[in-house]
């Protein structure tokens, strides 16, 4: 069901990280419904491949191109052709992340060092190779975090230093680019269906204790953080700069963890 108004993201252009699937495919896909043109960037192109012609059976102008958010050339190159493409670019969406469930005392160094990779420098890189683009038109950052670091989430050490680090770069960047007119802010989500994440991190038989603990009682949708984007990502979040907006049913503040 559409809560926003059809074209509240008309003549925007979006640059969306991670956007051939799950949570921030949901987010390219919706901005497209509302308006937008959508670049869509991840590692494989079959994945972005799929959501392009998602986005086009439904009406929507989508790019998909391949790069790795860990090689700031390959990022870089593929904002430069979608200006090429589209001629500007106003949203970019970091929403590529990597995840795997581990011990601390069982992880490697280079298993927690790729993690923060793709989640922290590459949201780094994407910001910084999007910046010039981004003061020409006043535009903005949405970073996709998660609420596992804002207590401790065990198995998580990894993906939790890495978040912790993108919740630094949306306040930082908030703070340093305000100036030049770019919004920046993220969104935090909770346990969300049908996402590689829940795939990836709940066994099936800790689904329904997991759901319990939710105080909405229910797990969010892909559709929940779509909203939550296209409100901050729109002209009704004008002043809303710095924040990064927990979209979870307040499941964080039971205290507890995901597993
Ligand atoms: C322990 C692991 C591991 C695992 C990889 N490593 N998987 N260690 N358990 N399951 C270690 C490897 O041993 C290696 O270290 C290092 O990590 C790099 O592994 P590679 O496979 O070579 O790396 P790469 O091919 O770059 O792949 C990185 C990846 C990626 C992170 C594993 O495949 C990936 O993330 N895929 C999933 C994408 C995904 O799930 N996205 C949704 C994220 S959900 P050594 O020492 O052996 O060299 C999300 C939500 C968070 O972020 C919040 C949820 C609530």
């Amino acid at each position: 069901m559409k809560v926003f108004a059809d074209k509240i993201l008309q003549d925007k252009v979006a640059f969306v990280t991670g956007g051939g699937t799950g949570i921030t495919g949901g987010i390219a896909r919706a901005f497209a419904e509302h308006g937008a043109k959508v670049a869509i960037t991840s590692r494989k192109m079959e994945n972005l491949e799929a959501m392009r012609q998602v986005i086009e059976s439904k009406g929507g102008e989508c790019f998909a191109i391949v790069s790795d958010v860990r090689d700031y050339e390959a990022v870089s190159n593929a904002i430069a052709e979608t200006v090429k493409r589209f001629g500007k670019i106003d949203i970019v969406v970091n929403g590529a992340a990597g995840n795997f469930l581990c011990k601390a005392e069982e992880l490697s160094s280079n298993g927690f060092g790729v993690v923060v990779d793709i989640d922290t420098k590459g949201t780094f890189n994407v910001c910084r190779a999007a910046f010039e683009e981004l003061k020409k038109s006043k535009g903005q950052i949405l970073n996709i975090s998660a609420t596992l670091h804002y207590l401790a989430t065990p198995m998580q050490i990894h993906v939790s230093a890495a978040k912790a680090g993108v919740d630094a770069i949306t306040r930082n960047l908030s703070v340093e680019w305000g100036r030049y007119g770019i919004r920046v802010n993220g969104i935090a989500p909770g346990p969300i269906e049908d996402t590689e994440g829940m795939r990836r991190l709940l066994p099936e038989n800790m689904k329904e204790k997991l759901r319990e603990r939710i105080p909405l009682q229910r797990f969010g949708k892909i559709s929940d953080i779509e909203n939550a984007a296209l409100f901050l990502c729109s002209d009704a979040a004008s002043y809303i700069n710095g924040v990064t907006l927990v979209v979870d049913g307040g499941h964080w503040l039971t205290g507890t963890s995901f597993f």
